[in-house]
């Protein structure tokens, strides 16, 4: 393991510790809003921070971007940016549900070297450096070997902190479970599209996301031999939050599906 992995790995732990142990005391937490639907809570904070303490203990002059703290910090010559959400699915936290994530990615002149996405509730860690592969916990990663929407499994996200998408999202939803998909909607972003490069899912789309949502995610599903585009195949997709993955042969099927019903104003 390389030491930026390592770093990332200690972070996602101490984290994802943090979180399950104060998942026990939910009712003590204190919780805000953010905007309509979007919840923020202490624990999110003081995952974020014990993250970036560790991060900044050992590169201290590296970026971030946190979904809590926002940027901090230049992207200097090395151009090194850690991109944190430390708690991805907080509505299902906060509801007591057992399906959410730490996801830390790494960026380096705007390529994607590490990711480690970690569920605490399993213990299961997903970790990918680039050209290095992906793996959980000790085992080696592979996407699934589905070729077809009929009979394949798709996670996805509802577009329920923003409405701008929801026509052209419900529109996508019904062309994939016409395709024959069998589609889930778990609530992490981050934990789907690790679930992707595990297998598990054999494709995942979402409209809206931010780039903590999928950093990490990106490179697992890449590590372990499948493909993430944006939403018409091209390489937007960490700016433009709108994103496709799944097998070489999924991933085609979903955007061929999905693209003659997005909007003309929908961002690529
Ligand atoms: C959310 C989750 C969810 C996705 C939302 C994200 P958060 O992140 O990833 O699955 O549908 O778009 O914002 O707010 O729980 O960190
Ligand atoms: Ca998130
Ligand atoms: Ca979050």
């Amino acid at each position: 393991m390389s030491p930026l992995l390592t770093i990332a790995v200690r972070a996602a732990r101490a984290a994802g510790d943090f979180l399950l142990r104060t998942g026990e005391r939910l009712d003590e937490l204190r919780i805000e809003t953010k905007g309509p639907n979007d919840l923020v809570s202490e624990a999110d904070r003081e995952a974020e921070r014990r993250i970036v303490e560790i991060i900044r203990r050992a590169y201290p002059d590296h970026a971030i971007l946190g979904e809590e703290g926002g940027a901090q910090g230049d992207v200097g010559s090395h151009g090194a940016r850690w991109i944190i959400d430390p708690l991805d699915g907080t509505t299902n936290y906060l509801h007591g549900l057992p399906w959410y994530a730490v996801s830390i990615g790494l960026e380096i002149k705007d390529r994607l070297e590490v990711g480690v996405v970690y569920d605490p509730g399993r213990d299961e860690l997903f970790v990918a450096e680039r050209g290095k592969g992906a793996r959980l916990n000790d085992r080696r990663l592979r996407v699934s070997a589905q070729t077809r929407l009929p009979g394949a499994v798709v996670g996805t996200g509802f577009p329920f902190k923003s409405h701008q998408h929801l026509d052209a999202y419900t529109e996508t939803f019904k062309a994939v479970s016409r395709a024959g998909c069998a589609v889930r909607r778990a609530g992490s972003a981050a934990l789907d599209l690790a679930y992707v490069a595990a297998g598990r899912f054999d494709g995942f789309w979402e409209l809206g996301l931010q780039p903590w949502d999928i950093a990490a995610g990106v490179l697992l599903i890449r590590e372990a031999g499948g493909v993430v585009t944006d939403i018409r195949g091209g390489e937007r997709a960490m700016k433009t939050g709108n994103v496709v993955g799944g097998t070489l042969r999924v991933h085609q099927a979903l955007l061929d599906t999905i693209k003659p019903h997005l909007g003309a104003d929908l961002p690529a």
